[in-house]
């Protein structure tokens, strides 16, 4: 159990940095000491259950009054062990909250339903995220709407993301990969569907893509699959099937009805309306106020793909 620490298993996901490893490690000794525990107690409870059981009729049970040493041992042992648990509990738990000060420090993003990140020279990103091997990252996090919660099992670390204020949340990946977020807070129908992606990579790999335009030479049609991906999967579909909101198959150039009556055909207004200000206009069928605005998170660009994506899928 113990030896096992510094590996991943098949019951674990991996252990990518050292906190992971160290809060293994004290998970594993709680898991030996309790199963120890478990069958002196449980063993014992049988094994005198069985040996002191009444014979005769006539079997007496001794009076015994006490026992100064055996009381003390089960009473002392157990004590060191809690003790011991605090103590490293105390230590792992400090190392878990406590950033590094020169961490790279990356903002992010929850809303209903998926995560952005923002990097200090305008860089961002949605639904992953890179960082360099070996670094010290800092995330400072928020939310748009309600509580979500950034999961990190790989890390062995989770954060609350919380509207109207930050929490934060630090590691330092030592192996590169790609490493799954999953939102831990039941937080609406796409909960399950609010993940991530963390893609630890070396340095020269993290500097290229830092600096990298990710739209560059794309296609207006491209750029609005690649925000399709990051931003609209989780509640829209590319079939005509209605999931959370409509299915975007063949919906452009459609006629339909609105709340109250009204009629209107999806064009480029409509599409673009409905990604800033999505209450505006809302289709018979669909509830009102699930959509989460994307003024101010989609650029000009990003929102220009969005309808000519859209527009493609006849
Ligand atoms: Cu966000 Cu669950």
């Amino acid at each position: 159990m113990l030896s096992s620490a510094s590996t991943s298993s098949r019951f674990m996901p991996p252990q990518a940095t050292e906190v992971a490893q160290n809060v293994d490690t004290l998970y594993g000794f709680l898991l030996v000491i309790s199963l120890i525990s478990c069958v002196l107690v449980i063993g014992g409870l049988i094994y005198f259950a069985v040996k002191y059981r009444r014979h005769t009729e006539n079997d007496k049970t001794p009076y015994i009054s006490h026992n100064a040493t055996l009381e003390f041992l089960w009473s002392f042992i157990p004590f060191l062990l809690f003790m011991a648990s605090f103590v490293w509990g105390w230590i792992v738990y400090h190392q878990l909250r406590t950033a590094p000060t020169d961490a790279l420090e990356v903002m992010v993003r929850g809303q209903k339903w998926n995560w952005t990140f923002a990097y200090k020279n305008g860089r961002t990103s949605a639904s992953e995220m890179f960082v360099p091997v070996g670094q010290n990252v800092r995330l400072i996090m928020g939310s748009s709407d309600v509580i979500h919660s950034f999961y990190i099992p790989a890390f062995r670390t989770k954060q609350d993301v919380v509207p109207g204020r930050y929490t934060s949340l630090w590691f330092n990946a030592e192996k590169e990969g790609d490493y799954q977020v999953f939102c831990a807070e039941y937080c609406g129908d796409q909960h399950s569907g609010m993940q991530a992606k963390i893609h630890v990579v070396s340095r020269e790999k993290f500097e290229d893509w830092l600096g990298n335009d990710p739209y560059k030479d794309l296609p207006l049609v491209e750029v609005g699959r690649k925000v399709y991906t990051s931003r609209c999967v989780a509640c829209h579909t590319l079939t005509d099937q209605k999931a959370v909101g409509p299915g975007w198959k063949g919906v452009f150039g459609r006629k339909e009805k609105l709340e109250g009556g009204s009629d209107i055909t999806v064009d480029e207004n409509y599409v673009r309306e409905s990604i800033l200000d999505p209450n505006a206009k809302v289709v018979l069928g669909f509830p009102r106020g699930v959509m989460p605005t994307f003024a101010g998170q989609l650029s000009e660009q990003e929102i220009s793909g969005a309808i000519e994506f859209i527009k493609s899928l006849k």
